[in-house]
């Protein structure tokens, strides 16, 4: 199968790339013949709507430019691969251009009766090309994709492509924040091959993977809320450009509302409140483990609580990532522990650590 992948973002080593690297190993693995097109780095100018391609049967575009290589490559591609970052609800400007200029391909309108609607008559060498949309967005995956997906169904529709699978990458700075070390990202990342690899040898994507790769991250809009203002403050605060990726990774307040997420319940005490408090940041936030349930909260001023946990933000999060010694940090005072103190030697046991946290 000759497979086009076209990439449409324009951010290096983002999140956009790291996906389509992945589906592309996939597709290699599966003995596909890959033509991989970055967008971005091509000279591709804007279709000027003049109409001048759709003369004769095999149109040419008046601008000379690379995209005359690459339609060749669409022409003869048995299937058609998009990757790009969601910007404003939409696929990305790149992207976008491309598709206006493959008005070459377009001959009209007819009615199909099958789908009770109209398609676009082309004149692609090769029909029924296969479809794959990959898209990464910061947001969550319903308000993220919504527009988009719904302008691809359109174009596939319209040129008669068959639409194998959309694959929806959203929550991308969490995404990224919790790196490959974390079990859920690792599998995510491995379903971005799988489905590549599956795509390449059947021309589909089983459900299941595309479930898998698409796997939210904060379990809540409100979690994914608390943890996206963390994203912007941090960015805010920084006197360099660039997204707050790496600060994030060792954020307490993303790296708590984690360990929340990774109680394991049958082995949590039935009820405890545990207090944590860093006085570098003067955060003091409440963890109330209740029922097989984990809540964190906010906390102005100490409160009741079965064990208070002091310490500063950055040891904190290198516990969690079994980067720091925890008896050197107790016997130093660095660490401090107030009240049921087994409830912090056994809490290794009732939160999937350090997979699922580092
Ligand atoms: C101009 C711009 C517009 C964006 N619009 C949206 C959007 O509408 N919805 C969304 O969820 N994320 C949006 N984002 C976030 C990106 O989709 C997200 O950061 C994604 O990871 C970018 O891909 P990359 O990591 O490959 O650069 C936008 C980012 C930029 C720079």
């Amino acid at each position: 199968m000759k497979v086009l992948m076209l990439r449409g973002n324009p951010r290096k080593n983002g999140v956009t790339e790291r996906l389509a690297d992945l589906f592309a190993r996939g597709l290699r693995e599966s003995g596909a013949e890959l033509f991989d097109v970055d967008l971005a780095s091509k000279n591709i100018g804007l279709c000027r709507g003049c109409f001048a391609c759709s003369a004769g049967e095999k149109g040419r575009c008046v601008i000379d430019d690379d995209m005359a290589d690459i339609l060749d490559l669409l022409d003869e591609a048995d299937a058609v691969v998009c990757a790009s970052p969601i910007y404003f609800y939409a696929m990305g400007a790149q992207l976008k251009i491309f598709w206006e200029r493959c008005f070459p391909f377009i001959r009209g309108y007819y009615y199909d009766a099958e789908l009770g609607g109209m398609r676009n008559r082309t004149n692609f060498s090769k029909d029924g090309k296969k479809f794959v949309t990959i898209g990464a967005a910061s947001g969550r995956i319903k308000s993220s994709f919504e527009a988009v997906t719904h302008t691809y169904q359109s174009i596939a529709t319209a040129l008669g492509f068959e639409y194998a699978a959309d694959i929806r990458r959203a929550e991308s700075p969490h995404f990224t924040s919790l790196d490959a070390k974390s079990l859920r990202v690792r599998k995510i990342l491995d379903a971005f091959e799988i489905a590549g690899r599956e795509f390449g040898a059947t021309g589909k994507i089983s459900e299941a993977v595309i479930k898998t790769a698409e796997l939210e991250l904060a379990e809540s809009d409100e979690v994914f809320a608390q943890n996206a203002g963390v994203f912007w403050e941090l960015n805010k605060n920084r006197n360099v450009a660039g997204f707050g990726f790496d600060d994030a990774k060792t954020d307490v307040r993303i790296l708590l509302r984690e360990m929340c997420r990774l109680l394991i319940p049958k082995e949590a005490p039935e009820k405890a409140d545990i207090e944590f408090y860093f006085p570098d940041k003067e955060w003091r936030f409440a963890m109330r483990i209740n029922s097989g349930k984990c809540e964190l909260g906010e906390l102005s001023a100490p409160s009741e609580c079965d064990l208070r946990i002091t310490c500063t933000a950055p040891l904190w999060a290198d516990i969690l990532g079994m980067r720091a010694n925890v008896m050197e940090k107790l016997a130093s005072g660095e660490l401090l522990l107030e009240g049921r103190r087994r409830l912090f030697s056994s809490m290794k046991k009732y939160f999937r650590l350090p997979d699922g946290v580092r």
